[in-house]
């Protein structure tokens, strides 16, 4: 059985202060016994890493941590980018690849996003690969194929076993920070797809292992019904993982 992985992108909040308070006091509001039933991560902006690093590993806290983005580039004269090999090194876990985001505001295309996948899988880093329709395409019923065209994309050249290092998220653009929640049957229905694309290309043993997050306005009034979906592992959170007591009490509801 896949373990449920709740994972808060920060997105662009919070210095390396206010990142330590709020490890803090995540850190704090959950039990040691807890991990054992969820794994919990927090994605900083790169600034915040370091600091988080320290504490956690001063700590010995179970919560991991990752990054927001990397360089599909090891080193070199790539100014303002940040490498899998530099992040690996802060101990990061994780790593998003093309957030919806990075996508409309970076232009990251699907082989580029293909690119940072292989990175972070090259450096120990677990990549979570977000796929998300926009509007238009879901109201015109475009949503399954376009979410199993991005996955694929991405995965191009990937062994099977590789793949299954993969986290994948579900990210409908029209319910990022729209307080706009797919419902947990349109939920299910893409993460369903996308679990059956895997089968398909990488067979059932990896599409089993394979863990599938939807995000997109989750909060700890709507992950009980998300996460009780069959193909749902969990949720990437964005607005609600600023907040100690928001984001605890949502992971506290997932286990
Ligand atoms: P919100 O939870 O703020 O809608 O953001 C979702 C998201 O983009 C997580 O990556």
């Amino acid at each position: 059985a896949r373990k449920p992985f709740i994972a808060g992108n920060w997105k662009m909040n919070l210095n390396h202060l206010e990142a330590i308070a709020l490890v803090q006091k995540i850190a704090f509001s959950l039990p040691e016994k807890y991990y054992a039933k969820v794994d919990v991560a927090v994605l900083p902006p790169f600034t915040d890493i370091r600091s988080i690093q320290t504490l956690v590993d001063g700590d010995k806290l179970l919560l991991t941590y990752g990054a927001q983005d990397l360089s599909p580039h090891d080193s070199g004269a790539y100014t303002g980018d940040v490498s899998g090999p530099m992040l690996a090194k802060l101990g990061c876990s994780y790593v998003t690849v093309g957030h919806s985001e990075r996508r409309e505001y970076h232009h990251e295309d699907d082989e580029l996003v293909g690119k940072k996948v292989r990175a972070a899988l090259k450096h120990g880093i677990k990549p979570i690969l977000c796929v998300g329709e926009k509007l238009e395409v879901r109201e015109a019923g475009g949503h399954v194929d376009h979410c199993h065209q991005q996955l694929l994309a991405a995965l191009k050249g990937l062994k099977a076993e590789q793949v299954k290092d993969v986290v994948v998220a579900y990210e409908p653009v029209w319910a990022i920070g729209t307080g706009k929640v797919a419902t947990a049957t349109d939920a299910e229905e893409v993460c369903q797809a996308l679990r059956g694309a895997l089968a398909d290309k990488y067979g059932a043993e990896v599409a089993d292992e394979v863990r599938v997050l939807y995000g997109g306005s989750v909060k700890s009034g709507n992950i009980a019904e998300l996460i009780a979906c069959d193909n749902i592992d969990g949720a990437l959170v964005g607005g609600a993982s600023l907040q100690a007591d928001e984001f605890t009490k949502l992971c506290a509801l997932a286990a």
